[in-house]
């Protein structure tokens, strides 16, 4: 066994020159200085010195060589070198430290591994392939890896969680801000105990939950399923809890990212131009705010009333006055007159569709069937509630609630089962509710869930492999989204795409080229009812006496299919009383036409911008048609699978019917996003200048939040009965500018519509205002969702002040637009402008 101690060293020093002549590692004679890179062997990451933001402090970092800007590792995020002069390199005793040149035994950062019986150079530093950094002695041992102490950022080869045998908690934590990578408020990390969760943490408190792991996903996250490109591998063994997003195609570059302002985004990576694009990101709603709505309360993000907050069965709210005010924070407490629920018939209602209350203290039994862990809960008078812990096989194991429970949210479709116990009286008059009758009814219910479920999803395959046709022959470039999510599904799996075409005309009707013709008196000039954005909208009457609206597309217009099919498949899926009814289509050779329920009072902008039009609309009129339109942007956002931004929202887009009441109509700009999928960015920049957020007008960057925009401008419109006239540079001219000068000066009252006279509540116009302001401010991220808006508009509570409003795009605007003439482009929906 004894190697003569001389060729023991030649050995080693070959394979030591060998390592340290390569990019990749850092050993005992291979230091790194500041501007030195380290590249991995395929030259995916790079790791090297470098300053964030405006910084001028020097940190070491991983980063892919292809995106220099998403620092996805920090070695030393609290303790930034000053200067130039740093150096990483492996210390005398084995260790990775990070030092200045002329300190180096005061260290910055260090691995901080006790190295048993080595020395320095036995010892190097790896940057591998998948962005892990490894420092490893000669054998092979791994003595310390970047991935056991993540930043911000999860990559795919990396763990979140616990685990035991090396005895480390895994988490990711945000960065203090773009300029500072220190160690920040915001932390994801996995709760073992009870179920495990995983818990964002907004300043040590508890910010949003993912629900358990339920055997096939996250609980709380009903659309987060698995799919033909994302993995998500949960391992709960009692070495380790530990989560993984796994991409199934190596070209796909993702991570998942904590940032400080309390959200998780998965980010992928679409290129040069497009850079890493959010599909997924939580907290999403008003209830994915932990306990919004308190002990035993239960939220529900799709109130039509705004307030989110229901009791759970058997209980009532700790504070009417609070609940009152929308404030539903104090939760519930047993119902007022309940009776003992220990040994005294007492039973459970059951909640359908729920993300079930905080699991981090309840009592978890594999073992148990559902009816096993009724009897279990049953039996001991101090368990509030259970539910089976693995959805998978009919549900096994058994999960109870001892204490106040906690965080429960309501979903429409999705989500789990949750059984509260109630007294003998609750529990009866639920059990008389959910029987006979109604039982076959839920069946039926369910049955037709599942097909409009079948039908959604098979209405984004087709969408899918339509854009896929438009993207094929693009080599060489970073997979698109629409690639990603069609792409790698195997050709078999989609129907051919003449199925797919059939299928979306039978979803709706098809009016024949002569039923329209003969309806409209053959497109006869006098039922024009005005311009949309890609063709004449006339007014017809069907044989059977229906009035309809038809759009007809314009012919030589280039971009009519594309939107036409958006339009069709889109529309046909929304329901709401705020959109417009589409009642079918009618596709003849070049013809393209779109039949809508007709809306006897036509646009907004007829109304709102005509003087003697204005005096027909009182304030509360105005007041609900805002918060109309606000609720149909909302469920155009918040629509439980699609979620879609309508791209040009405007007065002349907002039909009114017979009762004034708004409906949105031209959703042919929609853009059909994934449920998960916060922003995205285009070429091709499609909208209204007056109404369009300067994100969208200047770098074509596009997302809910430039809905939000127009909306603002469009509330403030209808306030103020002006038109929002769009001039670059000179604010004064135009309606947001005026009002934010106004309400600087605390005045913004002047710009009320003077056709109101004194009839209107002054504080609520005041609000209304300053809900618009919000909606128009500059930054986007400073803009509230439109969940928020509906809640403000609907609620007297109070509002926060808004920063500067955006009105003018600086001299960067696209040239070609301002030679268009302000006064035409106002109008017009300005289709064609190269971003970038
Ligand atoms: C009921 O369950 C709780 C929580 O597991 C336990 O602490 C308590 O001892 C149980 N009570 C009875 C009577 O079994």
């Amino acid at each position: 066994m004894d190697f003569p101690k001389g060729l023991l060293k030649v050995l080693l020093l070959q394979l030591l020159l060998q390592i340290s002549t390569s990019l990749d590692t850092i050993s005992f004679d291979h230091s790194i200085k500041d501007g030195d890179l380290l590249f991995s062997k395929n030259e995916t990451f790079v790791l090297g010195f470098f300053s964030p933001g405006t910084s001028s402090n020097r940190y070491v970092g991983i980063w892919y060589k292809f995106s220099k800007d998403l620092v996805v590792w920090v070695a030393n995020r609290d303790n930034p070198v000053n200067d130039t002069t740093g150096v990483l390199t492996i210390s005398s005793e084995g260790n990775l430290v990070l030092a200045r040149n002329n300190s180096l035994s005061l260290p910055l950062w260090s691995t901080s591994v006790s190295v048993s019986s080595s020395s320095n150079n036995t010892v190097a530093a790896q940057l591998l392939d998948s962005g892990n950094f490894v420092l490893v002695q000669e054998n092979q041992n791994i003595l310390w890896q970047s991935s056991d102490h993540p930043t911000n950022i999860l990559l795919t080869s990396m763990k979140l969680g616990v685990d035991r045998k090396k005895g480390i908690n895994r988490y990711i934590t945000s960065w203090n801000s773009n300029n500072d990578p220190g160690t920040g408020n915001c932390s994801l990390r996995m709760e073992p105990n009870g179920s495990p969760q995983l818990i964002l943490y907004k300043n040590e408190a508890k910010w949003w939950r993912s629900g358990q792991w339920n055997g096939i996903q996250w609980g709380g996250i009903p659309g987060m399923t698995k799919n033909n490109v994302f993995n998500i591998s949960f391992v709960n063994n009692p070495d380790e809890i530990s989560v993984r997003w796994k991409v199934l195609d190596p070209s796909i570059h993702s991570v998942i990212m904590v940032d400080g302002s309390g959200q998780i985004q998965q980010l992928v990576w679409q290129g040069p131009q497009h850079g890493w694009v959010a599909v997924w990101s939580a907290p999403m709603d008003a209830c994915d705010s932990y306990a919004k709505c308190g002990p035993f309360g239960n939220c529900n993000p799709y109130t039509v009333s705004g307030f989110n907050c229901t009791c759970s069965p058997g209980y009532e709210p700790n504070s009417p006055e609070d609940w009152d005010i929308r404030d539903g924070s104090g939760g519930c407490k047993r119902q007022e007159g309940s009776i003992s629920m220990c040994g005294n018939d007492e039973g459970f209602v059951r909640m359908d569709h729920v993300k079930v209350p905080d699991t981090s203290a309840i009592k978890l039994e594999m073992s148990l069937s559902l009816e096993a862990c009724e009897e279990e809960c049953l039996r001991n008078c101090s368990c509030l509630a259970y539910a089976v812990a693995d959805v998978r096989n009919g549900g096994t194991g058994c999960m109870t609630w001892y204490g106040d429970l906690m965080d429960t949210k309501q979903f429409t479709e999705g989500g789990e089962a949750l059984y509260v116990r109630a007294d003998a009286i609750v529990s009866a008059q639920n059990t008389q509710k959910s029987g006979g009758e109604s039982s076959a009814n839920n069946k039926k219910l369910a049955t037709i869930l599942g097909v409009s479920i079948s039908v959604t999803s098979f209405l984004i395959v087709a969408v899918l492999c339509w854009v896929r046709r438009r993207n094929k022959g693009r080599r060489g470039q970073p997979k698109l989204l629409q690639d990603i999510f069609s792409g790698s599904r195997s050709r078999e799996d989609l129907p051919n795409e003449k199925d797919v075409d059939d299928q979306g005309k039978a979803d709706l009707p098809v009016f024949d080229l002569s039923t329209i013709v003969e309806a409209t008196g053959e497109f006869c000039s006098a039922n024009m009812l005005g311009h949309g954005g890609f063709g004449i909208v006339y007014k017809g009457n069907l044989p059977d006496g229906q009035e309809i609206a038809v759009k007809r597309l314009s012919r030589n217009s280039g971009q009519g299919v594309e939107e036409f099919k958006n339009e069709v498949k889109l529309i046909a899926k929304l329901q709401h009383r705020n959109l417009v009814r589409l009642f079918g289509c009618c596709i003849d050779k070049e013809e393209r036409m779109l039949i809508y329920e007709y809306m006897p009072n036509r646009s907004l902008d007829w109304i709102i911008f005509d003087k003697n039009g204005r005096s027909l609309l009182d304030w509360r009129k105005r007041f609900q048609i805002i918060i109309g339109i606000a609720r149909g942007v909302l469920y155009l956002h918040q629509d439980s699978r699609l979620k879609i931004i309508h791209r040009d929202l405007k007065a002349s887009n907002v039909l009114l019917d017979s009762s004034m009441n708004p409906k949105i109509s031209d959703f042919g700009m929609a853009r059909m996003f994934g449920d998960d999928q916060i922003e995205a960015n285009t070429n091709r920049v499609v909208g209204t200048y007056g109404y369009m957020s300067p994100e969208y007008a200047m770098d074509g960057l596009y997302s809910t939040k430039s809905d939000v925009f127009s909306f603002g401008v469009l509330a403030l419109e209808i306030i103020c009965g002006k038109k929002n006239n769009f001039q670059f540079e000179d604010s004064s001219l135009n309606l947001v500018g005026q009002i934010w000068d106004l309400w600087i000066e605390g005045k913004a009252l002047n710009m009320v519509d003077l056709s109101l006279g004194q009839s209107y509540p002054t504080d609520e116009a005041m609000r209304c205002i300053q809900i618009g302001l919000l909606c128009v401010q500059e930054n986007a991220k400073d803009r509230p969702t439109m969940s928020e808006v509906v809640f403000m508009l609907g609620n007297e509570t109070t509002v926060q002040s808004p920063k500067k409003a955006a009105f003018s795009f600086k001299s960067s605007a696209p040239d070609s637009s301002t030679s268009r003439g302000a006064s035409s482009v106002n109008d017009v929906t300005v289709t064609v402008i190269e971003a970038r």
